[in-house]
């Protein structure tokens, strides 16, 4: 007779071992990524990974929703590139978080160097907004309605056009225009160094408590999560600055996730260091009632804003620049599986499971056939070698040798 932990297993909904579909079955509502408008059209391996919805839930466009992108000049709406982003997620049942409306940077010159009254500026925000909220009304999960308002000290409202113009006010009026523009989708605000619950993170909870206090929509704030290996505060340190915002009544997500390494090449060990960083990102928001998911800002180091911003920083994501997995993505794999399955959460030391024994039989034929060894195809290091769902190669190259790491994936390290 069957155990009951078996039938469950059986009747268990089908799920791979990819990090959207394991983020879902953990409680969260998506495990997403930044889309590069100029790459998704260049680069086949690319798309294929980004176009996976077991592995990316949501997407959100890098550039293509921006002030910039889409009004250039005064009243001439431009949607070709945010709807790349749009498109895409479409086509493969995707979701969408839309990125950003009110923000100092990529902002076109009419609207920072304009002479403006309230009224004026007004109308321009209302109209924007309109406009673009309006074309992809019924699209986006969330909107970030401003970005970065805060200077990098915590200490001060960042310099802009808009604070030059209605002063502090401008919080409050962009979310209740916001409103009107779509009234259907999250409103959020967004910003980067709230990690580390400092006098940013400070700042932003006045912020929401200013646009609460005004009677203003504000439904959640994107910790956006550029972040540094070894640097990056612990899981429960994460959870505690989450946490001060789901106690204002807000939801909360990381936005834009990456991790960069400060020196390049990295060694092993800072590989190690970068997975158990992302696994505890990844973790707190698990630990957060009200943490609704996690986007990577771009997933591959092949294509990162980093090395443009910090020369000899970056291999800040989860794939390699060949498109191999990394620890950081075996680490993320891990610590949604665990919540997924209930099992012990893993700690930040031991995220990494060394098993030794072969990994399941997988429905190939490369995996019994070790007396031919030149036809059986082996996987290279890091790649994915055995695991629920797996159908691919289970041996691997030499030296490395196959690994169970949780239920769903089993690694050649
Ligand atoms: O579109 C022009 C193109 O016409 C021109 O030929 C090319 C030459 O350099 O530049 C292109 O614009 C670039 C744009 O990305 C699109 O590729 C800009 O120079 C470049 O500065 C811009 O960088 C973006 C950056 O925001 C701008 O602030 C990054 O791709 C994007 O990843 C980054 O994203 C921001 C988030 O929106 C907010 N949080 C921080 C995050 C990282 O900086």
């Amino acid at each position: 007779m069957h155990s009951k932990a078996f039938l469950a297993a059986l009747l268990a909904p089908a799920v791979s071992g990819q990090l959207n579909d394991l983020a879902v079955r953990a409680g969260l509502k998506y495990f997403g990524t930044a889309l590069s408008e100029s790459v998704i059209n260049s680069d086949t391996r690319y798309a294929a990974i980004l176009s996976d919805k077991s592995m990316f839930g949501q997407l959100v466009p890098e550039n293509g929703m921006k002030w910039d992108a889409t009004e250039p000049s005064r009243g001439q709406f431009n949607y070709a590139s945010g709807d790349i982003t749009a498109n895409t997620a479409k086509k493969n049942g995707q979701g969408m978080r839309c990125h950003t409306m009110v923000w100092y940077s990529q902002l076109p010159s009419w609207v920072s160097s304009g002479s403006w009254t309230r009224d004026s500026l007004t109308s321009v925000i209302e109209t924007h907004m309109n406009n673009v909220m309006g074309h992809y009304k019924g699209q986006c999960y969330a909107w970030d309605v401003i970005n970065e308002a805060i200077n990098d000290d915590g200490n001060s409202w960042r310099d802009n056009v808009f604070l030059r113009t209605f002063g502090t006010d401008y919080f409050a009026l962009s979310f209740n225009l916001a409103k009107k523009a779509d009234p259907d989708t999250k409103l959020y605000y967004n910003d980067y160094n709230l990690e580390y619950n400092q006098a940013k993170t400070d700042r932003a909870v006045e912020l929401v408590k200013m646009v609460q206090a005004a009677g203003a929509p504000i439904d959640g704030v994107g910790f956006q999560g550029h972040l540094i290996v070894g640097s990056t505060p612990t899981r429960s340190q994460l959870a505690t600055a989450l946490q001060r915002f789901t106690a204002l009544g807000l939801e909360v997500a990381y936005t834009e996730l990456d991790i960069r390494h400060s020196s390049l090449p990295a060694s092993s060990s800072a590989l190690a260091t970068q997975g158990n960083d992302f696994a505890n990102v990844v973790g707190s928001c698990l630990d957060t009632a009200g943490c609704v998911g996690v986007t990577v800002w771009g997933f591959t180091d092949a294509h990162s804003w980093i090395p443009n911003t910090f020369p000899g920083q970056g291999d800040a994501l989860i794939y390699d620049s060949n498109y191999n997995k990394k620890p950081a993505w075996t680490s993320i794999s891990s610590v949604l599986a665990a919540k997924a399955t209930g099992a012990p959460p893993a700690s930040s030391s031991t995220t990494l499971v060394t098993i030794t024994t072969p990994p399941p039989a997988s429905t190939t034929a490369s995996s019994s056939s070790s007396a031919t060894p030149t036809s059986v195809p082996t996987q290279t290091r890091w790649g994915q070698c055995g695991g629920i769902g797996w159908t691919g190669p289970t041996q691997c190259e030499s030296p490395w040798t196959c690994q169970k790491l949780n239920d769903w994936y089993w690694q050649c390290l």
